[in-house]
């Protein structure tokens, strides 16, 4: 048997990974200015990380949601505690789209309504109701396009406010910042009117956190910066540090009953190890300040080499344009060893571990500079 061909691939076997450093099997090392499309928060195998998961799986891996598992509620402690949303509800699955699956459900179970609007250039995963609400023709069949879905210009609340004024919208989706679009940074004014929009209009607001939460952006989700609250919010990515692991935070206003939702992998002993060592780790090395503090220090010296207009970045979500991103890119992972990733055709992507130092990120921006220079 073959892979399905689907992925574009580097010729590059990874074997092994420490901090922020990889190695491949030639014993080539790189440095992970993209944690695998922003996954890797706490570095490739962090000691502590590696403790918790080599207990769990001597004690129990696995079993089902049938039986009762306390480190669920340990880790549902630790994320209200870390995140500050403490009187929400945690619901366990296993990845992105999953999570955002059962955020638009639960939206719909709770207002008995089934429209959804979404912004423009959003992705939310490639599952039906995720993709539905993902703005991007080339990933849909037709199989996908039975949703109802409105997409609005980011920033219009105008738009907004038509749509949910019609009194037949569930939810309102918006990413915390925008990844695959370019790191696009909602105004605090359009979430702040949306926040309140929606309820006036009983629809629920859905942050998908799932690329700019878990302390990327230098507060623990992305929309915590523009001081409003959401009704749900998704996450995933960072949250198990390479383990499959994903949540929906559920306001205490939203009821859960037996058989409302459901998953066999969700929550399992291994995957809740893995990501209470996530959050014991963010806590112990205060690694969400981190972010915020080399995230500056990189935001600043990118705008000094490429100009201020070219970088939109918090803490560590970088988006940098350059007319010759694909080249850049390139020229940084074949000639020094860095993975970065990419939005569209010129954006620069950067998704660091949370525990980049700030020796690390200087030597990125001598690296980068120097390939700047050279053009
Ligand atoms: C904002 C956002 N939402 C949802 C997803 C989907 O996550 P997954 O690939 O784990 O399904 C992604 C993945 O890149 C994402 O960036």
């Amino acid at each position: 048997m073959q892979l399905f061909n689907t992925y574009t691939k580097y010729d590059i076997n990874l074997l092994s990974g420490e901090g922020i450093t990889l190695a491949d099997a030639k014993g080539k090392e790189y440095k992970d200015f993209y944690g695998g499309h922003g996954v890797i928060s706490i570095g490739h195998s962090h000691p502590h990380y590696l403790f918790r998961i080599e207990n769990q799986i001597r004690c129990l891996g696995f079993y089902s949601n049938v039986v009762e598992n306390k480190l669920q509620d340990q880790l549902a402690e630790k994320l209200g505690e870390l995140s500050g949303y403490t009187n929400y509800n945690l619901f366990l699955c296993n990845s992105g789209a999953e999570a955002n699956e059962n955020a638009l459900k639960l939206a719909s179970f709770h207002t008995g309504k089934s429209k959804v609007i979404a912004i423009k250039g959003a992705f939310h995963g490639r599952t039906g109701g995720a993709l539905a609400v993902t703005d991007n023709a080339k990933l849909a069949s037709s199989y996908n396009a039975q949703h109802e879905v409105v997409f609005i210009d980011m920033n219009d609340s105008e738009a907004l406010k038509t749509e949910l004024v019609k009194g037949d919208v569930a939810a309102f989706i918006v990413e915390g910042i925008q990844g695959v679009n370019g790191v696009v940074i909602p105004e605090k004014k359009f979430l702040k009117e949306a926040e309140s929009l929606c309820q006036k209009y009983e629809a629920l607001l859905i942050l998908d956190e799932i690329q700019s939460g878990y302390g990327r952006t230098g507060m623990f989700f992305a929309h915590q910066h523009l001081d409003i609250k959401a009704d749900i919010i998704t996450t995933a990515k960072g949250m198990g540090n390479g383990f499959p692991l994903a949540g929906v935070l559920i306001h205490p206003k939203i009821e859960g009953k037996s058989g409302l939702l459901g998953t066999t992998f969700g929550g399992n002993h291994l995957a809740c190890a893995a990501g209470i060592a996530v959050l014991e780790v963010m806590k112990e090395e205060k690694l969400i300040e981190n972010a915020a503090k080399v995230g500056q220090y990189l935001e600043n010296e990118l705008k000094k080499l490429v100009g201020e207009k070219a970088i939109r970045a918090k803490g560590l979500m970088i988006g940098v344009d350059l007319e010759n991103m694909a080249e850049i890119k390139s020229a940084l992972l074949f000639e020094k060893g860095y993975f970065t990733g990419a939005s569209g055709e010129k954006t620069l992507r950067l998704l660091p571990p949370l525990t980049l130092s700030m020796k690390e990120a200087e030597t990125f921006i001598s690296e980068f500079s120097s390939l700047i220079k050279k053009q």
